[in-house]
C-alpha cells in the first residue's frame, strides 16, 4: 500500500456551483472558502503531512475586477478570522506564488501568518496564491543564473517555491475539467491525478476519503516496472 504525505487540490467549480443555484458567482466563492476548513480538518484527522490548495492563479487576473476584488477580500477575511484556530490546531502555513505582486496589507498578513505558524508541526498547509507554475520555474532558472550556479534538475527543484516540500502524491481537481491550469507542473510529474466531477463547494470528506483509498492501491512505478 502506498504511503501518503502530500495532497494537492485545484479547488475549481465555485462559479458554476453558484450559477446552478441562480446565485451570483461570489456566492460560490463564499461557500468554497468555507469548505476549506472541512478538508483541512479531515487532513489533520488522517495525519496527512502536507495539503496544498490552489486558491488563486496569476492567470485569474483575467477575470472581472469585481470578482478578483471579492476573492481577495475573502482571502484576507479567511486568514484574519481563522488564523488563531489554525495555530491552535498546530498547523504550519506557507504561501507560494508571485506574492511580491500582492497588495501591502496582504503581504503583511502572509508574512505574519507564516511567522506565527513557523514552529507548528501537525499539518503543513500550503496556499498557492497568485500562483503560476511557469513563473515559478522561470524564477528558479533566474535564481540559478544570478547565483552563477550550474543548472541541474536538483538545483532547479531546490529553487522552486516548494523546495522543502515533497512532491504531491495525490493531485485532485474538482469541477469536472481535466486540466492542470498552470498548477505544480514540475512537481506533479509522478503525482496520481484525480479529476472529480463534483464542484468544489460540494467536495467533502467522503470524496477525499474515496480518492485516498483508490490511491493506496495504485501501483506507482516512477518509470520502473
Ligand atoms: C475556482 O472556481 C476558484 C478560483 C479560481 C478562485 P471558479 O471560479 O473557477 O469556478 P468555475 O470553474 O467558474 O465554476
Ligand atoms: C484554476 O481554476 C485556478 C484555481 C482553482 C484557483 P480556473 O477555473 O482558473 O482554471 P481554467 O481557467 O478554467 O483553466
Ligand atoms: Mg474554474
Amino acid at each position: 500500500m502506498n504511503s501518503l504525505s502530500h495532497v494537492a487540490i485545484i479547488m475549481d467549480g465555485n462559479g458554476r456551483w453558484a450559477q446552478k443555484k441562480n446565485k451570483p458567482r461570489r456566492h460560490g466563492h463564499y461557500y468554497g472558502t468555507k469548505n476549506i476548513y472541512k478538508i483541512v480538518n479531515f487532513c489533520l484527522k488522517k495525519k496527512i503531512s502536507y495539503l496544498t490548495l490552489f486558491a488563486f492563479g496569476l492567470d485569474n487576473w483575467k477575470r472581472p475586477k469585481s470578482e478578483t476584488d471579492y476573492l481577495f477580500f475573502l482571502f484576507q477575511d479567511f486568514i484574519e478570522k481563522n488564523l488563531n484556530l489554525l495555530l491552535k490546531k498546530d498547523i504550519k502555513i506557507k504561501f507560494i506564488g508571485e506574492l511580491s505582486l500582492l497588495n501591502e496589507t496582504l503581504i503583511y498578513l502572509i508574512k505574519k501568518t507564516e511567522k506565527l505558524s513557523s514552529s507548528k508541526n501537525k499539518l503543513n498547509l500550503i496556499v498557492a496564491l497568485n500562483y503560476s507554475s511557469k513563473h515559478e520555474i522561470l524564477n528558479s532558472f533566474n535564481q540559478l543564473i544570478k547565483q552563477k550556479k550550474k543548472i541541474s534538475l536538483d538545483e532547479l527543484s531546490n529553487n522552486l517555491y516548494t523546495s522543502m516540500i515533497p512532491d504531491p502524491d495525490i493531485l485532485i481537481r474538482t469541477g469536472g475539467l481535466s486540466r492542470l491550469s498552470n498548477f505544480l507542473l514540475w512537481q506533479s510529474s509522478y503525482s496520481e491525478i484525480f479529476f472529480c466531477k463534483k464542484l468544489w463547494p460540494d467536495f467533502n470528506d467522503k470524496d477525499l476519503s474515496k480518492i485516498i483509498s483508490r490511491f493506496k492501491n495504485i501501483k506507482r512505478n516512477f518509470g520502473s516496472i
